[in-house]
């Protein structure tokens, strides 16, 4: 995010920056050695099945190249699934598969697929080339989440998911991330998404975010973004404290997808979640942060700790997101 091209109200807004965000709350908070835990989503996955928490079903790993070959028997009966390297981010490399046709796998952009391609994929992700790192990865096959019809309007072909920053245990801001045409299927604002800020308090939409600009349309489907009421509010954010309890990192961005059967299931976690959120909410972190991080006691149990986020959040100058939505560039 870059800080020039802020509005300059939003400084005002107590806005955290990158070294702030680096120094003051991920070092601070997180301890380097549960960096694991949530850099592979292989072992988030089972850690969080070990949890009791809702995840998407996993269908196979492949971890070396011969098994490549073993993919017809991963897949069985599946005829749409999400491919993805256990060390990826940003959403590079993963392949999100809509559906067949005759021997052809068809992707969230229409583009068809022989199983070749699909074998060629997992094979490079099996070296690296998604990895954080570079090292040599694994790639997972899972069941893929079909969106809540709630989002039709407001997503092109994919599935939008929340994004939630907890610090402490406790939510302290949080966005819904649209696919567009130019994201292929996924969420992720690096490929294109687009970024819409929620209302702690209400669950109600509130601003919205793409390419870095303030917008309050969706680019493709050219509806407003404004004044969304998210199904299962408070069920999303009991889910996103648990998994901050799970891996007991003090700062942390959970990954959550509404599935239309399913409900809201944990996709990922991030020891270093980005500063986005502040401007698809028109609102700077660091208000909640400090004063989460002034509080000598948090509570134990979840709910408390979920009605705690939202007493916070509803306190805010700024609670509900922009004063005047009209004024928001909408290009
Ligand atoms: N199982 C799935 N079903 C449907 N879409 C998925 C699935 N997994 C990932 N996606 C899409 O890809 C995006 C990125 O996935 P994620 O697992 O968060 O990986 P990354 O670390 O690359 O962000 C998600 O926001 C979602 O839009
Ligand atoms: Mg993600």
């Amino acid at each position: 995010m870059s800080f020039i091209a802020l509005p300059k109200r939003l400084r005002d807004f107590g806005l955290l920056g990158i070294n702030q965000r680096n120094a003051d709350f991920i070092m601070r908070h997180n301890q380097r050695k549960l960096y694991p835990l949530v850099d592979n989503k292989l072992h988030t996955k089972r850690l969080a099945l070990a949890q009791g928490i809702a995840v998407p079903e996993l269908y196979g790993v492949i971890e070396a190249q011969y098994q490549t070959k073993t993919i017809s028997e991963i897949l069985g009966k599946h005829r749409d699934f999400v491919i993805k390297p256990a060390h990826g981010s940003g959403g590079n490399g993963i392949l999100v598969i809509t559906g067949c046709m005759g021997d052809y796998f068809q992707k969230a952009n229409g583009e068809l697929l022989s199983l070749d391609s699909i074998r060629h994929h997992i094979s490079n992700i099996l070296s690296g080339t998604y990895s954080l790192s570079g090292v040599a990865d694994q790639a997972i096959i899972e069941y893929r989440v079909k969106f809540d019809p709630v989002f039709e309007d407001i997503s092109y072909r994919g599935v939008p998911d929340i994004r939630v920053i907890v610090f402490r245990g406790v939510p302290v801001a949080a966005m819904m991330r649209l696919p567009t045409r130019l994201s292929d299927g996924k969420a992720n604002l690096h490929q294109g998404a687009m970024g819409m800020g929620i209302d702690l308090a209400t669950g109600i939409s509130c601003g919205g975010v793409l390419r870095n600009q303030p917008c309050t349309v969706h680019p493709d489907t050219r509806e407003s973004i404004m004044g969304i009421t998210i199904p299962h509010w408070n069920n999303i954010l009991h889910l996103a404290t648990q998994c901050a309890d799970t891996v007991q990192l003090g700062y942390l961005g959970a990954d959550i997808v509404m599935d239309r059967e399913l409900g809201p299931l944990m996709l990922e976690l991030n020891a270093r979640p980005g500063l986005s959120v502040q401007l698809a909410n028109q609102r700077g972190l660091l208000d909640n942060l400090q004063a989460i991080e002034a509080l000598k006691f948090i509570p134990e149990d979840v709910n408390a700790r979920v009605a705690l986020s939202q007493q916070l959040s509803s306190q805010h100058p700024n609670a509900g997101g922009v004063e005047n939505p009209a004024s928001v560039e909408t290009p």
